[in-house]
């Protein structure tokens, strides 16, 4: 039988509980999952893509049906390179709604065989992005709460140096 297959498209500069969550619950969804990690022209990034890939692969332990990849230009474009049809997003709060609305509609009117599923964040993880918890690391807050102990540690290391 053909396993079903969702991309899971972000920027995971770091991958967050936010993120496993949703990834957690694609699994429940789709055999395999390919998180891909976006090269963004808008985002700089405190992380590079092997140590954002690493960190993914640390906090995922080991789980065989989690693909990590990167992608550079249109998702639409790497959706189709794999073969897949959907797309996972997880979605926080009312904030969160208007940009995902609008990349979906984009990514459904370039490719209409593409379609974008939003979960909504668990309650625990409503409040986490990645952009708050390096803001949080950098005044060396504690992000124990919000991210897995790999990247936990990668933010001291990064900002106990600044
Ligand atoms: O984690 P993020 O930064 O919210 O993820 C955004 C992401 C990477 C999913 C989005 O920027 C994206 O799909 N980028 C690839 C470029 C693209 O396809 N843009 C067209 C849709 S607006």
């Amino acid at each position: 039988m053909k396993e079903t297959l969702a991309v899971y498209p972000g920027s995971f500069d770091p991958v967050t509980f936010g993120h496993l969550d949703i990834l957690t619950r694609g699994l429940e969804l789709f055999d395999k999952v390919i998180i891909a990690i976006a090269y963004n022209i808008e985002k700089q990034g405190l992380f590079t893509f092997e140590e954002r890939k690493d960190l993914i692969q640390q906090s995922i332990n080991g789980n065989n049906n989690v693909i990590i990849d990167s992608f550079d230009g249109l998702l639409i474009d790497y959706v189709k390179k794999v073969n897949a049809r959907f797309v996972i997003r997880g979605l926080r709060a009312m904030s969160d709604f208007e940009y995902e609305f609008q990349m979906a509609s984009i990514n459904r009117t370039l490719n209409p065989e593409m379609d974008t599923l939003f979960m909504m964040t668990s309650k625990d993880y409503f409040f986490i992005s990645s952009r708050t918890i390096k803001e949080v690391a950098a005044f060396h807050g504690s992000v124990t709460n919000f991210v897995p102990p790999p990247v936990e540690r990668r933010l001291k290391e990064i900002f106990e140096k600044r």
